[in-house]
């Protein structure tokens, strides 16, 4: 099955045609307050908690075991049970009844949808149909195909010896490895027996015990209420490092030194985010490092944040992504999003926390820097996206929730925060900030209701400074409003400044202060670079500043676009080497498409996909292969 971007969405395996049918999901009029991406009938019943008990099996490639939900009627005669499933085998359905005896459920499978996956109906039997609350379990294997799952042989991992297993839930994969209600808007608490080969390690987004018993059986408790997307395993040979007293680090052992070294500021990130955002609600924060093909930076999974390898560059100068994804355990975690297209209010409000603890922990100069890089990738962004979709909360009807917004959601987000910062002062929105984390606590919210909550607590409260209308115009038209702040950053004007002297031959490459800059400095140095330098003098650049060399990931993936935009084949069997060495979409698919896109090199980027996709994630992959039939088609 092929899972295709944007407004199309192809079928590859009709059984009647060759050619690509166009599927929607249903409209539904009110974009408030459906989640479309969800089958589950979730104003008839609802889930509080889910208990798992799994087998990891390695060999076949597949979960094994059962999901026990405990369920809540809310409509008196509902009847069926809609639950969301992808590529999993039920093999029976039961209802658990209170003197624990099993009785049989009569299920049926519904019709694969390709981005939605496949409903499960279920039949409440008239005996349990009067009950309030019930228990149903179900026995199921996943499948080797799950989207959610990657199973790592041994040569994929740091180690080489023992084969490796992770999840990754958001946004609508949670139904590829267990069959429930897959919505951010039922929140559930959930235990997990989870039985592994005897020398790995299971850890999952719950009370891990980092000086838990290496047995092959691992028992796991999430005791707040959580968000489906956030359900999350990892399996392998992990160990552990402490950090602080509520914080440390998981991960291969071949990984574990440097990775404490990097991350050795996160027990101060987790005091200091307390102290500006309120209470931190989940026990203990740890870090898990996976092998090279997770597919994102960090995945904020509760308790547990996933990160990819790349952020180790040996200098701490990556760390903002784990400020982002422990910033998360508020905005997101705590409070979430209702649906996939109010994106924005996990995102957006998780970007903007990022800054601030960046500007604390670190300086202010260092979170201008990020802030005016990430500025500078939401204008991009704008060029290539819909003006519709540029919306902070835009309506939508149909579409895969892990393609659109993106950029915008967490950009044009941080920068919509950062207005409202600056036109009520920092410390009347602190005090917001504390009572929003406060009010909705483990709650769920859409965009119109947090307009609500905005207008009466900061709009209504201190009036003549915004009004509403501004404020829809952030959340439902295209583009940034002209009032926006734009971010600047004495460092990276510097930086630019360096570039177009040395880029007209005014001054000479030992003239650039490069040994001071950071990471960011550098990047914002290599973006700002004419764009017509000979193949000469990027030569001596690279010479001289080690950029094909880099082993800070970002300053690579700068760095290679602009090589491959340029042509500049003296550098591509290094940029061939980026390619390999990171798994993480961000640091690869852009390099792929800069090549394909620029005019000559399409079928070169093509070939090295193809040899290299089978070390990608398939999220990844299926990222990269949607560029290039964007491309292909449209020419750019
Ligand atoms: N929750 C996201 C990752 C995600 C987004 C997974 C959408 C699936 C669908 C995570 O918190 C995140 O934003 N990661 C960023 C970090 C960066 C912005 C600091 C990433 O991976 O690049
Ligand atoms: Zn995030």
């Amino acid at each position: 099955m092929i899972r295709a971007t944007g407004f199309c969405i192809f079928v590859a395996f009709s059984l009647t045609s060759l050619s690509c049918t166009r599927e929607e999901a249903p409209a539904v009029a009110d974009p408030r307050s459906h989640d479309y991406f969800s089958f589950a009938n979730t104003d008839q019943f609802v889930t509080q908690h889910l208990n798992l008990e799994l087998t990891v099996d390695f060999e076949a490639e597949e979960l094994r075991g059962s999901a026990t939900l405990q369920i809540r009627r809310i409509e008196n005669d509902a009847s069926e049970i809609i639950l969301d499933t992808r590529d999993i085998t039920i093999e029976a359905t039961s209802f658990v009844q209170t003197s624990g005896e099993m009785l049989k459920a009569e299920h049926r499978i519904g019709e694969t949808h390709s981005i939605m996956g496949t409903p499960l109906f279920v039949k409440v039997p008239a005996d349990i149909r009067n009950e309030e609350k019930f228990t149903l379990r179900l026995d199921y294997r996943t499948s080797p195909k799950s989207t959610a799952l990657q199973w790592l042989p041994a040569e994929l991992t740091a180690g080489l010896e023992h084969p490796f297993l992770f999840s990754q839930s958001q946004a609508i994969h949670a139904r590829s490895w267990i069959p429930l209600q897959d919505t951010p808007a039922v929140r559930i608490t959930y235990t997990a027996k989870i039985h592994t080969p005897p020398e790995l390690l299971a850890l999952m987004s719950a009370d891990n015990d980092p000086g838990a018993e290496r047995d092959g059986t691992y028992e796991f408790e999430m005791p707040q209420p959580i968000p489906s997307y956030l359900l999350a395993i990892a399996v392998g040979n992990i160990y552990f490092a402490p950090i602080g007293d509520e914080t440390g680090v998981y991960s291969e052992p071949e990984l574990l030194e440097a990775s404490a070294f990097e991350f050795a500021d996160t027990q101060t990130m987790l005091e200091t985010a307390e102290a500006m955002f309120g209470p931190y609600q989940w026990g203990r924060y740890d870090l898990l490092i996976l092998p090279p093909s997770f597919p994102f930076g960090g995945m904020e999974n509760p308790r547990l944040s996933f990160l990819t390898p790349s952020l180790l560059a040996g200098d701490r100068s990556l760390v903002s992504v784990v400020a982002h994804e422990l910033a998360h355990s508020w905005s997101g975690n705590l409070v979430t999003n209702a649906t996939w297209r109010d994106g924005w209010l996990n995102e957006g409000w998780t970007s903007y926390l990022e800054h601030r603890l960046m500007q604390v922990i670190y300086s202010e100069a260092r979170a201008d820097e990020e802030n005016l890089l990430d500025y500078r990738e939401l204008l991009l962004n704008f060029e290539t996206v819909n003006p519709a979709m540029q919306a902070l909360a835009p309506t939508l009807e149909h579409g895969d929730p892990d393609d659109f917004q993106g950029i915008i959601h967490y950009h044009k987000g941080n920068l919509f925060l950062q207005y409202l910062e600056k036109a009520f002062g920092r410390d009347v929105f602190d005090v917001f900030i504390g009572e929003y984390f406060r009010d909705f606590a483990f709650g769920t919210i859409t965009s119109e209701q947090f307009l609500d909550y905005l207008d009466e607590n900061l709009l209504s409260a201190y009036p003549g400074k915004i009004n509403r209308e501004q404020v829809k115009q952030w959340l439902y038209a295209p583009g940034l409003p002209d009032y926006a702040l734009i971010p600047t950053s004495r460092n990276l004007d510097t930086a630019a400044e360096m570039a177009a002297l040395w880029s007209s031959g005014e001054i000479d490459i030992t003239d650039v202060p490069s040994a001071g800059w950071s990471p960011q400095a550098m990047r914002h140095f290599i973006n700002s670079l004419d764009s017509d330098l000979s193949t000469e003098r990027l030569n001596e650049l690279d010479a001289a500043l080690g950029l094909s060399a880099t082993s800070n990931a970002e300053i690579g993936r700068t760095w290679f676009i602009q090589v491959a935009q340029r042509q500049h084949r003296p550098a591509y069997e290094q940029l061939e080497q980026h390619l390999r060495r990171y798994g993480r979409t961000r640091l690869v698919r852009p390099v792929y498409v800069a090549l394909a896109q620029n005019g000559l090199d399409l079928e070169l980027a093509k070939e090295i996909f193809a040899e290299v996709r089978e070390v990608y994630h398939p999220l990844t992959n299926i990222s990269i292969e949607s560029a290039f039939s964007r491309i292909q088609e449209t020419g750019n």
